[in-house]
């Protein structure tokens, strides 16, 4: 088994998305200690923004290492209603023609096989369905669109909002997205 683990927040030891990745990754290497584990930080190794060159080129780093994962867990913050710039060049760079999607006489077809794919949300405001703001979140929709449309169809979300809501609210929120950790398949 082979587990990528990607975040993205800038908030080194303050980050919510941090927290939750961690330990989602903790439970999976408890599950399967001889799991290859592979950290990737996008705050520390910043992924460069696309290039034409790149986009020409098709195969890369970050997208060999995405392929080599059976399991990838990813950090991703809600910064300005969206995920941060860093994690969206890395999708930038694993969503490649040819490579993990393509278009056939129906429409795109994702390419990526197998793969199941984990994401801890972390979300200062509320957006759940039926409040006010959930048309503005554009982390966790993006991310399912983008998986869905390489062929993760089925990604795992691990949500806490309302984390800037006060001490009492974040901690609530945290205590159910461990719980939700908790609960996934090992
Ligand atoms: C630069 C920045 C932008 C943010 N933008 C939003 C936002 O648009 N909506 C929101 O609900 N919270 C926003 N927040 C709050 C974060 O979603 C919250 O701090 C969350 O914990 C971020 O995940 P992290 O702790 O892993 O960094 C923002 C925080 C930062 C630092």
């Amino acid at each position: 088994m082979n587990i990528l683990h990607i975040d993205s927040s800038i908030q080194g030891d303050a980050s919510a998305s941090r927290q939750l990745s961690a330990a989602i990754a903790d439970r999976l290497r408890r599950a399967h200690p001889d799991a290859d584990y592979r950290h990737r930080d996008l705050i520390e190794a910043p992924t460069p923004h696309l290039t034409l060159d790149t986009v020409m080129a098709g195969d890369n780093d970050l997208l060999a290492e995405f392929l080599a994962a059976d399991t990838v867990v990813i950090g991703a913050p809600l910064y300005n209603f969206t995920i941060p710039s860093q994690l969206k060049a890395w999708f930038d760079h694993v969503i490649v023609a040819g490579r993990t999607f393509q278009y056939g006489v129906e429409g795109p077809v994702g390419l990526v096989p197998d793969k199941r794919v984990i994401v801890a949300v972390a979300r200062g405001g509320v957006y759940a369905e039926g409040s006010p703001y959930a048309p503005y979140e554009h982390a966790e929709t993006l991310m399912r669109v983008l998986l869905g449309f390489i062929g993760v169809t089925r990604p795992e979300f691990v949500v806490a909002e309302g984390l800037k809501l006060g001490d009492e609210p974040r901690a609530a929120a945290l205590a159910a997205a461990s719980a939700q950790v908790e609960a996934l398949a090992a």
